[in-house]
């Protein structure tokens, strides 16, 4: 039986930084599922679907597929109908549509086959926003990664300024509070903790003390798990 560990949280607590480097350290396949519903954003970008329009979007849902593979470097490339979109998909503009269109059903549907699919026959950690409530409610290490909005704010800040991107810090942080808003809110598969996650609140840890906290956590799991 596959070892699955679900990492949820939102967005800017260190989520893929972190599980990457997890997933790295135990020879675990890293499943980004963010990177599936921004391909699917793309997809809709690209279509200038109507969000409200539910004819207009079935449709366009019916042409996109998304699909993943993974890279001789065990890295998690995305496909929107056979074309490489992993960097498209980093865009501003797609992690908003994202954020919109990932509160609709029939797009979450779309992606539930997939990511189950991939944690019944591999070792993952799967991180997103429902993972440990909704797709892998069986998952044998449930990791809820937080942070305050402040710090997510100025992490992200000295993130973008690095890449010679303005911003302004009140802005992302108005930013990161909407996103928070629509993703806890939402009436499907909305972010909140699983009961029986282990929280982890990342403002005063560095990456290393977070990832060295679950690969430990999912090292003493297993050994139970074998026992
Ligand atoms: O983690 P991210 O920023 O790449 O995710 C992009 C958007 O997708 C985010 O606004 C929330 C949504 N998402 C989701 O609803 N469920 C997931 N399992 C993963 C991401």
């Amino acid at each position: 039986m596959s070892f699955n560990i679900a990492i949820d949280g939102p967005a800017g607590a260190g989520k893929s930084t972190i599980a990457r480097k997890a997933a790295g350290r135990l020879s675990f396949l890293y499943v980004d599922t963010g990177a599936m519903y921004r391909a699917i954003a793309l997809g809709l970008l690209e279509r200038k679907t109507n969000l409200q329009d539910a004819e207009d979007l079935k449709k366009a849902l019916a042409e996109i597929s998304v699909t993943i593979r993974y890279d001789g470097q065990g890295q998690q490339q995305v496909f929107l109908n056979g074309e490489n979109v992993s960097s498209q998909i980093r865009d501003e503009e797609v992690g908003k549509m994202a954020s919109a269109s990932s509160a609709i059903p029939q797009v979450r549907e779309k992606l539930t086959d997939l990511q189950r699919g991939l944690a019944r026959k591999e070792n993952v950690l799967m991180d997103g926003r429902d993972i440990g409530t909704v797709i892998l409610p069986e998952a044998q290490l449930k990791i809820y990664l937080t942070a305050s909005v402040g710090v997510r704010a100025a992490r992200r800040y000295q993130e973008l300024k690095e890449k010679g991107i303005p911003c302004s810090l009140q802005e992302i942080e108005k930013d990161i509070r909407d996103r928070d808003e629509r993703d806890k809110n939402r009436s499907v598969a909305p972010l909140r903790q699983a009961e029986d996650a282990v929280r982890i609140d990342s403002s005063e840890m560095t990456v290393e003390e977070v990832t060295e906290r679950i690969v430990a956590l999912a090292r003493e799991r297993m050994g139970e798990n074998r026992a």
